[in-house]
């Protein structure tokens, strides 16, 4: 008895841990534990069933072990040899007619979830099209109705279906959005995947890349934020308007010169790079700085620090990315396109 506490304790700490470990799977944001929408519902469906069948599996097996090990072990002084079964027909049929029948009950709505998941939704009037591009380290949601190009947060209607066309600029990531659906890969090339979801209530979920693509990979996230549909038109015209450069003519010809060669804000600027249209009222810059003060996010700041740890060195926030060494602004520069960006918000919540 004294022993069986010892063991108890012993493990308590590995208990805890687990607990505090496995609280995060079932955060609405980020957890395909915790759906958010009919997609990932579907999905954890499957993920429900396949685990239920795998675990009867596992106890009914390991039951019949333990009650074979124990019931026909040699006892002292047995000396015979026990009944012989091999090439029994009964025996036979039942371990290979079992297993077919747990695998049509798995198989049946896997393939039917496979072929409802993929439906077309592109030429769908009441659909949202989304044109995902995904880059070294960051997203590109363009919106060809509406004739927007965005970055890094992707606004969605509630209640609405958002059909997403999903390409690469560069190498194969994996486009994925954990409580909401996933995943589709973004493949280089004229290989276009499709993919469907929808969002019926509003809130800000978690993308993520999912496919190993360079040094930072584990930072290619991403906002998807769900907004009712008021607000989603009211995003519409905000992001279509035309945007003042800073008011400081210094800051202006810095901001020209070194950032809107490659970016752009509302009609300015190249568009090879993530559209800075808004920035100030994005959840997070770069994808992975969340502008927020809670403590409970690794990487929070407000978006004025943000941008300034940001633009100061590209390369310490996301290794590998291309805006590192790309433009040398003075440290006046910096915290005045950083003050200009952090103000540039698109009014469009109510
Ligand atoms: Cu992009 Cu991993």
């Amino acid at each position: 008895m004294m022993k069986r506490w010892q063991f108890v304790k012993r493990l308590a700490p590995l208990m805890a841990f687990m607990v505090l470990v496995l609280a995060a799977c079932g955060r609405a944001d980020l957890s395909t534990l915790n759906p958010q929408g009919p997609v990932a519902e579907e999905q954890f469906g499957l993920m429900k069933l396949a685990i239920t069948i795998m675990a009867f599996v596992v106890i009914i097996v390991f039951a019949i072990s333990f009650y074979v090990i124990i019931r026909f072990r040699r006892r002292p002084g047995d000396k015979t040899i026990p009944k012989q079964v091999e090439g029994s027909h009964k025996l036979e049929i039942i371990w290979t007619v079992i297993p077919i029948i747990l695998l049509i009950i798995l198989g049946v709505p896997t393939v039917q979830s496979v072929f409802n998941l993929s439906k077309d939704y592109s030429q769908d009037p009441e659909a949202v099209k989304v044109v995902v591009t995904s880059h070294q380290y960051w997203w590109e949601f363009e919106y060809p109705e509406y004739g927007i190009k965005t970055a890094q947060e992707l606004i969605i209607p509630t209640g609405k279906t958002i059909s997403i066309e999903a390409k690469s600029a560069d190498v194969l990531h994996s486009f994925w959005i954990p409580s909401l659906a996933g995943k589709i890969d973004t493949n280089p090339g004229a290989n276009v995947n499709f993919m469907h979801f929808s969002a019926p209530k509003e809130g800000v979920y978690l993308g993520k890349c999912a496919e190993l693509c360079g040094p930072s990979h584990g930072l290619m996230d991403f906002k998807v934020k769900a907004v009712d549909e008021s607000s989603f038109d009211r995003w519409v015209a905000a992001i279509q308007e035309p945007v003042a450069l800073p008011s400081d003519p210094a800051i202006a010809a810095a901001f020209e010169s070194k950032c809107l060669s490659c970016h752009a804000v509302g009609d300015k600027g190249g568009p090879a790079y993530p559209n800075l249209t808004g920035i100030g009222s994005r959840q997070s810059v770069a994808g992975i700085l969340v502008n927020t003060d809670d403590p409970q996010y690794e990487n929070e700041g407000s978006v004025y620090d943000n941008l300034h740890k940001w633009i100061s060195n590209p390369e310490e926030v996301k290794p590998g990315n291309q805006m590192t060494g790309a433009y040398d602004l003075t440290e006046q520069e910096i915290e005045g396109i950083a003050k200009y960006l952090s103000e540039l918000k698109l009014n469009y919540e109510q």
